[in-house]
């Protein structure tokens, strides 16, 4: 059974979902049961995923890592979401853009994940 807000990608075509409301039903892409991306919130070795949390007057400025994770083609950060009470916010990065992004939430309680292409899901 899935979970609320669970992210589920094809090992096959690469399609990532999210659970918006959860359900009994076995989730299937490509002929394939879809895999449980499990978030990491250890940094390990040179690059850094795990999000930096800073609070300012207008929400949140929200950056990868410790220092800057690449924005490459071949390997960049796709996306940052806030979950909050009261809602699920995303912002999408490509290849060139800074690993960072603002969210005019002004709610105290959330969680931030982050996507890379290469090194997988993130939380903080
Ligand atoms: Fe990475």
């Amino acid at each position: 059974m899935s979970e609320k807000n669970q992210i589920y990608q094809c090992s096959v075509c690469g399609q990532i979902i999210e659970i918006l409301e959860p359900g009994k039903g076995q989730l299937v892409c490509c002929g394939l049961n879809m895999n449980l991306l499990k978030e990491k919130n250890q940094d390990e070795g040179m690059e850094k995923h795990v999000p930096v949390l800073n609070r300012n007057e207008n929400g949140w400025q929200i950056q990868v890592g410790t220092l800057p994770h690449p924005m490459e083609e071949t390997h960049y950060i796709k996306w940052i979401e806030l979950i909050s009470i009261d809602g699920v916010y995303r912002i999408y990065l490509k290849p060139g853009d800074m690993p960072a992004g603002d969210f005019q939430i002004n709610t105290e309680n959330i969680k931030v994940r982050i996507y890379c292409n290469v090194h997988g899901l993130w939380q903080s």
